[in-house]
């Protein structure tokens, strides 16, 4: 089931009732005007990337909307229009697909298609990729982008196009420099049909739903949401936060407490309680990876195993939105297509995966500080 803490709602509407003037509320979004919905380019579905139209550098483009990850990488042969050698050398590392790719980073406008002709351009460094290998093991810290595997798999250069919008990704030792708010395509909107945007009609954020994704927060496409405060990322960029803290329990383990990534690159879900607990789990044929690979085993959480998270907390007091689910329950809608336990880094943590949309809008206020969650079945 998927529920809203009235109770932290109704505080926060007397604090608000309680301070001064309205006007002095930073977090009233009524001068902000400038806005667009841009609706997804496919029906949004539980096994693939939400994707939207859009150009690079001009040229028409499928996009896709990742939140898991920060900054756009595009193949060479897919931007024809940008010089050969034009960019500084740059170098991006996915850790979840073992993917390194190197290229030059160039600065470049990315326009986004909403209805009936209307569009958003922003403008941030690209990666134009020049080379992109299979490369497990690559040493993040050094970031020379060489691959001391010999002979790697090369991925073609045709087929690369991602878009990450994340925020929080940059977390110390995550070997991630450019998952930063410069490198946001959502977080450096320059103009919405054609009007230059500025920090005064703009609230800069957006929010992802399952029908696509609003750029600019006004107080209209932010009603009913309820917000939890973030901390401060590790730059010293004013947009640059951490990610939104859960906390979780386990059947009856618990609660852990860690950060929580709502994430549209993946449909399943991935937990961890080490080092605080354990996660009962069994090792099994994958059945789950397409294409299916015979022989090949996967360690997923077990069947029936309870999971209750609460967003920051499970508490009445002080959560804002939570959920909670068998595993394997297929009747529950955010179920993700499975739950694999893992073991990285010295914290709890969670990545929802994508399903988790379809029970909660979300939205990331990078003026403030703040990730807000609309619950759908509340
Ligand atoms: C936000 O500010 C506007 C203009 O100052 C005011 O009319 C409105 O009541 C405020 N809203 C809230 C929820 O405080
Ligand atoms: C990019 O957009 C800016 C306006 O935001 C414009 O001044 C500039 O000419 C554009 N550059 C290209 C290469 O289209
Ligand atoms: C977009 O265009 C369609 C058809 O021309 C029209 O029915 C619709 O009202 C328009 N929507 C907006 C938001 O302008
Ligand atoms: C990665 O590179 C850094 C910096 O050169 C080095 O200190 C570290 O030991 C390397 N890690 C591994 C696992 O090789
Ligand atoms: C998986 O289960 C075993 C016990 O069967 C436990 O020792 C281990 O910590 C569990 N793994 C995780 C990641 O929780």
């Amino acid at each position: 089931m998927v529920r809203t803490m009235f109770q932290f709602a109704l505080q926060i509407l007397l604090f608000g009732l309680a301070a001064a003037a309205p006007s002095l509320d930073p977090d009233n979004l009524s001068s902000f005007k400038a806005t667009l919905f841009i609706p997804y380019a496919s029906k949004f579905a539980s096994n693939s990337t939400p994707t939207i139209n859009g150009m690079i550098n001009g040229e028409k483009h499928t996009i896709p909307v990742d939140t898991g990850s920060t900054g756009l990488i595009i193949g060479a042969p897919k931007l024809k229009s940008i010089p050969k050698n034009k960019g500084t050398f740059g170098v991006e590392y996915l850790s979840s697909s073992n993917n390194l790719y190197t290229g030059r980073f160039v600065n470049i406008n990315i326009t986004f298609f909403g209805k009936n002709e209307t569009k958003a351009v922003s403008q941030v460094p690209v990666l134009i990729v020049d080379k992109a290998v299979v490369c497990p093991g690559y040493n993040v810290t050094k970031g020379d982008g060489i691959c001391p595997k010999k002979n790697p798999q090369q991925n073609d250069l045709n087929r690369i196009l991602y878009m990450g919008v994340g925020f929080g990704r940059n977390t110390k030792g995550s070997g991630l420099p450019y998952a930063i708010p410069s490198h946001n395509p959502f977080l450096n909107i320059q103009s919405i049909n054609g009007k230059k945007v500025s920090d005064k009609t703009y609230r800069n954020g957006y929010t992802v739903s399952t029908h696509g994704i609003d750029l600019g927060l006004t107080t209209k496409n932010t009603a009913q949401y309820n917000w939890v405060k973030l901390d401060k990322g590790i730059t010293t960029d004013s947009r640059d936060w951490a990610q939104v803290r859960t906390s979780f329990k386990v059947n009856d383990q618990g609660p852990f407490s860690g950060a929580a990534l709502i994430d549209t690159g993946i449909g399943q879900m991935y937990i961890q309680a080490y080092p605080k607990g354990n996660i009962p789990n069994a090792t099994v044929a994958d059945t789950f990876h397409k294409p299916v690979v015979k022989g090949k085993k996967i360690t997923v959480v077990k069947k029936d195993t309870h999971l209750d998270f609460g967003f920051p907390a499970l508490n009445d007091k002080d959560g804002v939105a939570g959920y909670d689910f068998k595993v394997g329950d297929k009747k529950f809608k955010s179920q993700p297509l499975w739950v694999q336990p893992v073991t990285i880094g010295n914290e709890p943590h969670v990545n929802t995966g994508r399903k988790f949309l379809w029970g909660f809008s979300v939205a990331f206020d990078a003026v403030s500080g703040r990730f807000g969650f609309k619950c759908l079945k509340c």
